[in-house]
């Protein structure tokens, strides 16, 4: 069974606080939250103060996605925030070696992740030293877009290379899962999904978090 971590960018801004503690009472283990600088994605989401607003709240974990032009200059501060998993892009202005290893000194597990137009041989100079993989499987930036279902590919090229160092990274997918692709993702490998709207757009939210992981298993 995949983990299914909801999207805090789908979740209501005005009552933020509510809506972790929500989130959490279903059952969910791991929070994604989007972190958008309006530069290297075209959009705006929050900072790290709103990580560490929210931290008191709840025990899930934390997982980080910094899409930012410069992520290295706010590491230290998203650390201190209280993220658990803090993950950079591949394709950031940042030395990513520096990012991963300040993840590191901060205590924290550090992911790498891909834009879909990147090829999944960009992480392999990273692997042995990170703990999280993160394929976007939507150009970033929204919430709310439809699965480029060709992104999972990169899944089996990864966990191969991973296999071939004796490496067990998990690899996360995120944008788009629904409950009609999430199966086929599981199938592709995906230990980890990210669902904003799936789980956070649904009436029935705990429903649609049940009914997203019991179809991942497989
Ligand atoms: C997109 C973000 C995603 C987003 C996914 O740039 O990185 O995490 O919240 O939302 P859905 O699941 O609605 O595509
Ligand atoms: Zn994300």
């Amino acid at each position: 069974m995949a983990i299914i971590a909801p999207s805090l960018l789908s979740a209501d801004f005005t009552r933020m606080g509510e809506e972790v503690r929500e989130i959490e009472s279903v059952g969910t283990k791991v929070l994604h939250i989007d972190i958008m600088d309006g530069h290297f994605v075209p959009n705006l989401t929050f900072g790290y103060t709103m990580v560490k607003a929210l931290r008191p709240l709840s025990g899930m974990v934390f997982d980080v996605h910094l899409m930012m032009t410069d992520p290295l200059a706010y590491i230290e501060n998203f650390a201190k925030a209280g993220s658990d998993v803090i993950t950079v892009h591949t394709e950031c202005d940042s030395d990513l070696s520096q990012c991963i290893d300040l993840i590191h000194q901060c205590g924290k597990k550090a992911g790498l992740s891909v834009k879909p137009k990147t090829s999944p041989e960009a992480l392999f100079p990273y692997l042995d030293k990170i703990e999280h993989i993160l394929v976007m499987t939507v150009e970033p930036g929204f919430g709310g877009q439809s699965m480029m279902p060709e992104c999972l590919d990169k899944i089996a090229v990864i966990k191969a290379e991973c296999a071939s160092r004796g490496l067990r990274i998990p690899v996360m997918i995120d944008g788009g899962v629904n409950a009609s692709n999430v199966r086929r993702a599981a199938e592709a490998g995906a230990d980890m999904m990210v669902a904003g709207n799936a789980v956070f757009g649904a009436a029935d939210r705990a429903a649609a978090f049940n009914e997203l992981n019991a179809l991942s298993e497989i």
